[in-house]
């Protein structure tokens, strides 16, 4: 795809809804998944399913998951009859690295080296075998790093030089309540994590349930800066 195809995407894609901003990527790629966090993002594999039910979809299985994330990763992948591909860190970095580190090392060095190995490095290697992928980034999830994102983007972050990524960011308009909506509305199977008090999930011991009007993130990484959260899958929204 040229950038001039991009820009003219962009253009026609902008503030439509979801499903339309899904139908246009499946129909644009033959060879792109979505990206699958085990939570509240579901909503994205129960729209692309009615379009294309051999969708592919990944999680980044860190290692770190709640429980209650790896059974809804698994009753997601048997209510839609999909599979999805789980995705583990590199043994021998993260060997070294839990061994120089230990377990716990990110609530004093910071996220960005356990993310690295557990999140960036496989996902890294699975956007290398792809034209595209789906993420189920939202503007509200963080005006400081995602108040930005549109519809379809170039991903500076994972192109390889000789091969242009697409990322496409269908839910991106929408707020927390319109995804919880369509949950509620379509019956589709959620994480029970959150009827506990979780709102934005991620590994288990860097996500925390947030209090009533506390904003979703609080509950991620808690311990650093709003500004940096982000764990380096959508390093590209962080301001230089
Ligand atoms: S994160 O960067 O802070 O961890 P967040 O939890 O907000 O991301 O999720 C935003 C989107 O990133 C998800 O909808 C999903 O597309 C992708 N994502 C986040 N975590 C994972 C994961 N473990 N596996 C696959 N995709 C993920
Ligand atoms: Fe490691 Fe926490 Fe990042 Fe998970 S979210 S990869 S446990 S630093």
């Amino acid at each position: 795809m040229t950038a001039f195809d991009l820009d003219s995407l962009q253009h026609d894609l902008q503030a439509k809804n979801p499903r339309t901003i899904l139908k246009s990527a499946l129909a644009s790629f033959d060879n792109i998944a979505i990206s699958f966090s085990g939570a509240e993002d579901v909503v994205l594999i129960d729209m692309a399913v009615q379009i294309k039910p051999d969708i592919q979809v990944f999680s980044l299985d860190t290692g770190r998951l709640h429980p209650e994330t790896y059974q809804f990763i698994e009753r997601v992948r048997k209510h839609y009859g999909i599979c999805i591909e789980l995705l583990s860190p590199d043994r021998d970095s993260l060997e070294s690295f839990v061994k120089e580190k230990g377990l716990f090392s990110f609530y004093e060095e910071g996220h960005q080296p356990c993310c690295g190995i557990r999140k960036v490095e496989p996902l890294k290697r699975k956007l290398s075998q792809l034209d595209a992928w789906i993420t189920g980034q939202r503007k509200d999830q963080n005006q400081d790093t995602r108040g930005d994102i549109p519809e379809v983007q170039l991903d500076n972050a994972f192109s390889a030089p000789d091969k242009s990524l697409i990322k496409f960011n269908p839910l991106l308009n929408w707020s927390s309540a319109q995804v919880w909506d369509y949950i509620e509305a379509y019956q589709v199977p959620f994480n029970s994590l959150h009827q506990h008090g979780f709102v934005s999930i991620g590994c288990e011991p860097c996500t925390r349930p947030v209090l009533p009007n506390q904003h979703e993130r609080a509950g991620r990484w808690w311990w650093e800066d709003a500004a940096k959260k982000e764990c380096g899958l959508h390093s590209g929204n962080l301001k230089k």
